[in-house]
C-alpha cells in the first residue's frame, strides 16, 4: 500500500522539477488516473498546467459536460471531436484496428491542440498494470513510454506509474477529489467504440450510451461493481406489439476486480436483471434482446473487444 502523503509530495516535486517552468500539456478524459495527475500538477505548477479534454462522440451520456463541471476551477480545453471519429471508424470492425485507428486519431488532434498551448513537457497518467499488459503483448492500447507524437515534448512525465489502481484512489482520496472521481470506474481510452462489435456508427453508439447509461443506474450504487457497462453484441429477432423485427442484442457486464488483470462476474439479483431487461428494451426502441455475461477474466477480457 502506497502512503499517499509521501506520494502526494514526492509527485509535487517530480512534476515541479521535470518541467522546470515550462508549460505542461495533458489529456484529461476523467478517469481517476488523469484527474489524479491533472490535481497533482494543478498543485505543482497551477498555470502551467494546460489540460486538453477530447470529445470523441465515444463518452458515456452526459460525460462531457460532467467533465467540464467538476473540472471548472482549471482551464480545460475541450475539443468536440464526434465526428472526426465517427468518419475515419467508417468501415473498420477489426477491434485492434478500431483501437490503432481511434489512437490515431486522438493523437494527431491532441497534438494539434498541444501545440497551440506552446507546452513543452507532456503529462501521463500511466499506472504499473499499463506496463504489465503492454509488455504481455495483450491489448495494444497502452502508451507506456509516451505516445508516437510527431511534436516532439522535452519530456515526458508519469507521476503515477509505480502505482496500481487502488493506490490512484487512495491518492484521489487522499487529495480530497470529489468521491465521484475517486470511485469513477475504468473507462476505456476508445469509449464506447470497444463496446459496439462491429463497425461503429453514430447510431449503435447512441443505442449503447443509453443501454449503458440504464446499466449503471440500477447497478453501481447497489452493488458497487469495479465496471459495469452495456455492449451492443449483434443483431437478433424480437417481437414489440405483434410484429417480428429485427434488434439489437445488449449484453451487460458488471464485475469485480482489484486490478483488472482477473474479475469475476457480480452476482445479480433476478429482480435486478429483469429491471434492467425491460427498461433497455422498453427505453431504447431498437433493442430486441438482453443478455447478461457470467464469464470470468480469464478466460473472457473485461471488455467485449
Ligand atoms: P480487458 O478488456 O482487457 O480490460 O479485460 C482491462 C481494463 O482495461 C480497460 N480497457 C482499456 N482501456 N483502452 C483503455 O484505455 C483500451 O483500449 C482498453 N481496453 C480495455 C477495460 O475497461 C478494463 O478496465
Amino acid at each position: 500500500m502506497v502512503n499517499t502523503e509521501k506520494f502526494i509530495a514526492k509527485a509535487i516535486e517530480e512534476i515541479k522539477e521535470k518541467s522546470n517552468g515550462k508549460k505542461v500539456v495533458m489529456a484529461l478524459s476523467g478517469g481517476v488516473d488523469s484527474s489524479v495527475c491533472a490535481e497533482l500538477a494543478k498543485r505543482a505548477i497551477d498555470d502551467n498546467l494546460k489540460p486538453i479534454y477530447v470529445d470523441t462522440g465515444l463518452m458515456r451520456k452526459g460525460e462531457t459536460e460532467r467533465i467540464k463541471e467538476l473540472f471548472s476551477d482549471l482551464e480545460l480545453d475541450v475539443i468536440d471531436a464526434g465526428e472526426e471519429f465517427f468518419e475515419a471508424l467508417k468501415g473498420v470492425v477489426d477491434p485492434e484496428e478500431k483501437r490503432k485507428v481511434i489512437g490515431e486519431k486522438f493523437i494527431r488532434i491532441f497534438e494539434r491542440e498541444a501545440k497551440k498551448t506552446g507546452a513543452e513537457y507532456l503529462l501521463q497518467g500511466t499506472i504499473y498494470p499499463d506496463i504489465i499488459e503492454s509488455e504481455g503483448g495483450i491489448k495494444s492500447h497502452h502508451n507506456v513510454g509516451g505516445l508516437p507524437y510527431d511534436i516532439k515534448f522535452e519530456g515526458l512525465i508519469e507521476p503515477l506509474i509505480d502505482l496500481y489502481k487502488d493506490e490512484v484512489r487512495d491518492v484521489a482520496g487522499a487529495l480530497e477529489m470529489p468521491v465521484e472521481i475517486q470511485h469513477r470506474m475504468p473507462f476505456p481510452g476508445p469509449g464506447l467504440a470497444v463496446r459496439c462489435l462491429g463497425e461503429v456508427t453514430p447510431d449503435k453508439i447512441a443505442v449503447i450510451r443509453e443501454a449503458n447509461a440504464i446499466a449503471e443506474e440500477e447497478l453501481v450504487e447497489k452493488f458497487q461493481p469495479w465496471q459495469c457497462f452495456a455492449a451492443l453484441i449483434g443483431l437478433g429477432t424480437g417481437v414489440k406489439g405483434d410484429v417480428r423485427l429485427h434488434g439489437w442484442i445488449i449484453a451487460v457486464r458488471a464485475v469485480y476486480s482489484r486490478d483488472a488483470m482477473t474479475a469475476e462476474p457480480v452476482e445479480i439479483p433476478w429482480e435486478t436483471m429483469h429491471k434492467i431487461a425491460s427498461r433497455i428494451t422498453s427505453e431504447i426502441p431498437e433493442v430486441a434482446r438482453v443478455v447478461y455475461d457470467i464469464t470470468p477474466k480469464p478466460p473472457a477480457t473485461i471488455e467485449y473487444e
